[in-house]
């Protein structure tokens, strides 16, 4: 069974506008492309956020007759760009899902929402965290993914590119064998680690990727501030295979379109 995990897209609603100099609905359709043009194709599309640059109904409904062309189940969840309520009402349906759990062949997987209104920064809020507890706690025979908007490596010193709870979140995943992997995006770029038994990955964008800089005393912790802090690579459009075994063992490539 073959994932293809894709993040930060950030659609536009103008089909001229541009993120960074890039029209990220046409890089997202370049890397769904080339993901299909692969012998073994995905046979499930799982987004984690960022969908949306500007949150409007237009570029949900945008991305939904892209997704429901690839003709294979999506599964979805918001990053801190994503509007709830435009996902419910303009992207969910049919093939497009956003629930707690997926269940897979052999393989399940938890979405948690990360997003702090009107933050760039994430959360995970107790409620998720007792729930992802209960869920591992009372099905610890298949294999899981954990699957956030907000990465918990710290890999950046910016507010706004961290998962406040992050040690909360890692700390339950610690306690099951069943925790596998935990997919996340938001940082733009790859990261590939383990943490206990887990791998912990960050698939690079879709749209454009970024490189984090540690920010000096000097600098401004005004979120404005970005682009001091943080160069963007607009050349590049990423996304990540997952091929997950019945035995439970996994393979990941990264590709760039
Ligand atoms: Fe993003």
């Amino acid at each position: 069974m073959r994932l293809l995990h894709i993040t930060d897209l950030h659609i536009l609603a103008d089909e001229n506008a541009e993120l960074y100099g890039v029209d990220t609905f046409l890089s997202l359709k370049l890397v769904l492309a080339r993901a299909f043009e692969e012998d073994a194709k995905p046979d499930y599309i799982i987004a984690t956020g960022d969908l949306s640059e500007d949150a409007t109904e237009q570029s949900y409904m945008r991305l939904r007759r892209l997704f429901l062309q690839t003709g294979v189940p999506v599964f979805v969840i918001p990053g801190n760009h994503d509007s709830l309520t435009c996902m419910n009402t303009h992207l969910i349906g049919r093939l497009i899902t956003m629930d707690f759990v997926a269940e897979l062949p052999v393989w399940k997987v938890i979405f948690l929402n990360s997003q702090v209104p009107g933050h760039g920064y994430g959360h995970i809020s107790h409620t998720q965290i007792g729930a992802l507890e209960r869920q591992l706690e009372n099905d610890r025979q298949a294999p899981y993914l954990i699957a956030l908007h907000h990465s918990p490596s710290t890999h950046c010193m910016g507010e706004d590119c961290q998962l406040d709870n992050a040690d909360m979140l890692l700390g339950v995943l610690d306690k099951f064998a069943n925790a596998r992997a935990i997919l996340s995006g938001h940082a733009h770029v790859r990261f590939d680690e383990v943490h206990s038994h887990l791998k912990v990955m960050t698939t690079p964008a879709t749209s454009v990727q970024v490189t984090h800089q540690h920010r000096t005393t000097s600098q401004s912790d005004d979120s404005d501030d970005f682009l001091s802090t943080h160069e963007i690579d607009a050349d590049r459009h990423g996304f990540r295979f997952l091929d997950l075994a019945a035995n439970g063992e996994m393979q990941t490539m990264v590709y760039y379109a």
